[in-house]
């Protein structure tokens, strides 16, 4: 047994602390020695009204068991004000946990632009406005560690979620670009996709599911991935009920459409459809530059690109 994960002297942010996830979230760091600014809008799961009351009850709660926690209440929209918060409050910040969320489902020929830019604006642009204000206090300090919260429906889509889902798989690009922009100064961004019980899952999951997926089951995770001797970047997880496990992509072999010097048709691409798709000896790519380096391999085969681009010599001396 190693020695217990602590979070002394660290300064996390949680957005949407104010219940569920994000409550546990908040918890379990000031518990392992995390200061916590807790924040809460307030409103409804469908984004309306606000109030303090949320993110108080939290605060008081980790106060009462000897924790360090602040409220603030501003919206993830006006990320500098939550940052300001913590720097104020704290002198820094080294953790932000973007979990705040809102759900306005409908078919998708009833999503209404409210509906689209609501969810847009408090999912995407929130964890893009939290994590840009802290981000040059982590620069700065040469630590970060960034968690953008996903979601199973945006991975493998849902009925009824088109907005939610789009916004939930764009914070798997955020996060997969941050973690790439982050290494040189050790900030780290991962995200997941957790399923627990909740006011937002308690429309759509019988009651003793809602209590059996307790948000203690994922919170440890999220602590995990936020450590400092924790160096995964770049990577989604699933999890829930106790369970972890991540994703990746996968890609088949794949074929040439066409034969040099010969147009590309759509019924050539008929003609390789099976192998286009068969994942026998498929691979797993990580990084864009794979895909354009064998972009250039195909374009060298079949239309001889690059091959007089060699290194030229130095002259002799
Ligand atoms: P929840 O409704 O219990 O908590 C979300 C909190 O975010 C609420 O307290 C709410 O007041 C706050 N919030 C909403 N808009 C805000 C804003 N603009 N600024 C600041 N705070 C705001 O929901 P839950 O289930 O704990 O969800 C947390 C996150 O996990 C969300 O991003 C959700 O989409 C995601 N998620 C949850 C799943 C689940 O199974 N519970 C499944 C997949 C994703």
């Amino acid at each position: 047994m190693g020695e217990p994960l602590r979070f002394d002297g660290k300064v996390v942010l949680v957005t949407g602390a104010g219940q569920g996830l994000g409550r546990q979230y908040a918890i379990q760091f000031a518990e392992r020695g995390a200061s916590v600014v807790v924040n809460d809008l307030g409103g409804s799961f469908k984004g309306e009204g606000q109030s303090t009351r949320a993110a108080d009850k939290v605060v008081d709660e980790i106060r009462a068991k000897g924790g360090k926690a602040v409220a603030n209440y501003d919206s993830v929209e006006f990320g500098e004000k939550l940052v300001e918060t913590a720097i104020k409050e704290f002198g820094r910040i080294d953790i932000v946990i973007n979990n705040a969320g809102i759900l306005r489902d409908k078919s998708f020929a009833r999503v209404s632009d409210l509906d689209w830019d609501l969810i847009q604006k408090v999912h995407l642009r929130g964890s893009f406005s939290v994590s840009r204000a802290a981000w040059p206090h982590m620069k700065k300090n040469n630590f970060g560690r960034i968690i953008m919260t996903s979601s199973v429906a945006g991975i493998f889509g849902n009925f009824g979620q088109a907005n939610y889902s789009a916004a939930k798989l764009g914070l798997v690009g955020l996060s997969n670009t941050l973690a790439i922009e982050g290494r040189k100064y050790n900030i780290t961004s991962n995200a997941v996709a957790p399923t627990a019980g909740s006011r937002l899952t308690e429309t759509v999951m019988p009651p003793e599911l809602v209590a059996a997926l307790k948000p203690e089951f994922v919170a440890p995770l999220v602590l995990y991935l936020c450590h400092e001797n924790t160096q995964e970047s770049g990577s989604l997880f699933e999890v829930g009920g106790g369970w972890v496990a991540k994703l990746r992509w996968q890609r088949t072999v794949g074929a040439i459409c066409r034969e040099a010097s010969t147009p590309m048709t759509p019924e050539s691409v008929r003609d390789q459809w099976e192998k286009i798709t068969d994942f026998s000896d498929s691979t797993n790519p990580t990084t864009s530059m794979e895909t354009t380096k064998h972009l250039i391999s195909v374009l060298g085969e079949l239309d001889g690109f690059g091959q007089n681009s060699q290194p030229q010599r130095p002259p002799s001396s």
